[in-house]
């Protein structure tokens, strides 16, 4: 069985209480969440598969606590890993939704690694997003200041997808 690790940034705590959600679901031990803040990228090394996770901040930027921690994931092996993403955001900053998700996936798409989790979810209404290629998303995209109602069938569809893809 593949151990799974879930890592996230969170500046104010948003995408931490999602993370803990994504985890329940796919059965994921609290010891395996971790925040990313002060944490070393060394710790991926733990896993086989990587679920990642940042808020958008500023202008379409990773939480801030990803900078280091993407800086040194990216000089890792991980190569045989499965690294999938998600992120929250905040749809009427329309030009930039969830813009995270996209710079995390661009980030480690070419490290060996096999990116899994891309998402078809509806519902939603923003004008761009790094997050989107090719009309779905790089992972998972969560608005939960405007749809918190629609984050527990969104996580229950991904996570369904990743079990599948891990299998
Ligand atoms: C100053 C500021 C800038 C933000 N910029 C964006 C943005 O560019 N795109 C986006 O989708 N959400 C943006 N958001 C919304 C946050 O990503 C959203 O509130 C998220 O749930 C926060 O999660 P966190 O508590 O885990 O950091 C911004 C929020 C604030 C307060």
């Amino acid at each position: 069985m593949k151990t799974i690790g879930v890592f996230y940034g969170s500046e104010t705590g948003t995408t931490a209480d999602v993370a803990r959600r994504i985890a329940k679901e796919l059965g994921v031990a609290d010891a395996d969440v971790h925040d990313v803040d002060k944490l070393s990228p060394t710790r991926l090394g733990d896993y086989d598969v990587l679920v990642l996770g940042s808020s958008t901040w500023g202008a379409g930027e990773i939480s801030q606590s990803w900078y280091d921690f993407i800086a040194g994931a990216q000089s890792l092996a991980l190569q045989g890993k499965q690294i999938a993403v998600f992120g929250c955001g905040d749809e009427t900053m329309s030009d930039t939704f969830c813009d995270a998700v996209g710079e995390i996936y661009d980030a480690l798409k070419d490290t060996g690694a096999e990116m899994i989790g891309r998402f078809n979810g509806d519902g939603y209404d923003y004008s761009s997003s790094k997050a989107e290629r090719d009309g779905s998303f790089v992972g998972l995209v969560l608005d939960e200041v405007n749809h918190p109602d629609m984050t527990d069938g969104r996580i229950k569809a991904w996570t369904d997808q990743i079990k599948r893809e891990i299998a």
